[in-house]
């Protein structure tokens, strides 16, 4: 992403901030995973928007109208050792000349510098309980500054959350955003695709995994998401299964919910197909009830619409389904009203998706489900999971899980499905299948 976006971003915010006052935000930490040896890094999703920089140990500091200039980075130094070792790493210069700061220092010297900086502003715009160590160093700087008052210094009066402001930007994607997330979405629906051509029976989950990876990283998007679920038959059922382990056996269906993450943004698709490329008609049946009210959600997907009626449409659909299957019995209102069908659809049709798949923006306003407007980008992806033991109805449907999961953007004329390329209908899903 050219550094123009992160710029325009940054003007944005300060205008929100307004003068007289400051925001400050951390980078993410490295992460242990044991002894020496770290989890790969991923910047914290917040403090790359703003900077698009990819470094631990770093700290953005955004003063508007201040006369030495308005955006601060604090950072690590440049040291040859370091960078011998660990490769290149941006150094003050690198942060004022590639990362367009105003000001850079190391970040070694926060203790000393960041107190006179918050010194006679009014509000401290912050990401209040994100990172122990900051929160405690902010509280000490802030009373450092009250005791000083005597020399006429003015500490702030007032901590204000900075995700308030930020959040909501990041709710609505620019164009530089979406190119990432069009292809975020396509080289996974690669993935599925490939997934969809290689599974067999006697695979283990892992391998399916392992393909998903393949194609990711063969794309260029060397990151998921998020864990991939990889889940035969009943596995299906748990909604978080991501141990990934058991052997796939013929008969049964495949659930795979796997995305992967281009330059920090996700995509996050789900599709179900049967291992051996048929769907039995129960199979079939079922998912073919899945499809119906996620083409009815997608239809809700709609500038002017309000978030909930897409979740409210499948759920309709789900519940007409299951009366007529057999699976839940009595009037069709009735059940919605006393949801009757949550012991088999029992979470959300989607959530915001972006930087992070599980991504920022409020759903509700004063109280009421948000109406959707153009730059939204979110998942539709209702689901049947019939537990393995459930009792009252005919077995054949036991253990049988379904999701089916789409990334649609609001644009201004309806929505555009990001994940299309996915194959999703029955017909397609064998057709695909069939010909490997
Ligand atoms: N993959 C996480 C979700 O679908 O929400
Ligand atoms: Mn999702
Ligand atoms: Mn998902």
């Amino acid at each position: 992403m050219k550094q123009l976006e992160f710029k325009k971003r940054r003007k944005h915010l300060m205008q929100q901030i307004g003068s007289g006052n400051i925001a400050i935000i951390a980078s993410a930490d490295t992460r242990i995973r044991n002894r020496d040896v770290h989890y790969p890094f991923r910047q914290d999703s917040d403090f790359y928007y703003l900077t698009g920089f990819n470094e631990p140990d770093a700290l953005a500091v955004f003063i508007p109208e201040r006369k030495q200039g308005e955006y601060i980075l604090f950072c690590r130094e440049f040291d040859p050792q370091k960078a011998l070792w660990e490769g290149a790493h941006a150094g003050l210069e690198g942060a004022t000349k590639k990362y367009e700061a105003d000001d850079a220092f190391p970040i070694d010297d926060l203790d000393d510098i960041l107190p006179g900086m918050l010194e006679n502003k009014g509000k401290v715009f912050y990401p209040m309980g994100r990172n122990s160590d900051l929160d405690h160093n902010l509280l000490i700087w802030l009373n450092e500054i009250r005791n000083q008052t005597r020399r006429g210094v003015v500490a702030p009066n007032e901590l204000v959350s900075l995700e308030h402001i930020l959040h909501e930007m990041r709710l609505f994607k620019t164009e530089a955003e979406l190119k990432l997330m069009r292809k975020a979405a396509n080289v996974s629906a690669d993935a599925h695709i490939k997934a969809m051509q290689r599974v067999k029976a006697g695979a283990y989950e892992y391998q399916i995994e392992a393909d998903i990876v393949h194609t990711l990283m063969q794309e260029g998007l060397r990151n998921v998401a998020y864990p991939s679920i990889v889940a035969g038959g009943k596995n299906a059922c748990t909604l978080h299964y991501t141990e990934n382990k058991d052997k796939l056996k013929a008969g049964d269906l495949i659930l795979i919910d796997a995305g992967g993450e281009c330059d920090h943004y996700a995509a996050d698709i789900t599709r179900t197909f049967p291992v051996s490329g048929k769907f039995s008609e129960p199979q079939a049946l079922l998912y073919q009830l899945v499809l119906n009210a996620q083409l009815a959600a997608i239809e809700q997907i709609q500038p002017g619409l309000a978030w909930n009626m897409a979740h409210d449409a499948a759920v309709q659909i789900i519940t007409k389904g299951l009366v007529e299957l057999g699976l839940l019995k009595g009037r069709v209102a009735k059940l919605i009203k006393d949801e009757k069908y949550k012991p088999f659809f029992m979470h959300r049709i989607g959530h915001w998706l972006g930087m992070d798949v599980h991504d920022v923006g409020s759903y509700k306003i004063n109280n009421e489900w948000r109406i959707l407007e153009p730059g939204m980008v979110l998942t539709v992806e209702p689901g049947l999971y019939i537990p393995v033991d459930y009792k009252g109805i005919d077995p054949k449907w036991c253990g049988i899980g379904i999701r089916i999961e789409d990334d649609i953007l609001v644009t201004a004329a309806g929505h555009e499905i990001l994940s299309q390329k996915a194959p999703k209908s029955i017909a397609d899903i064998e057709r695909l299948m069939q010909a490997h």
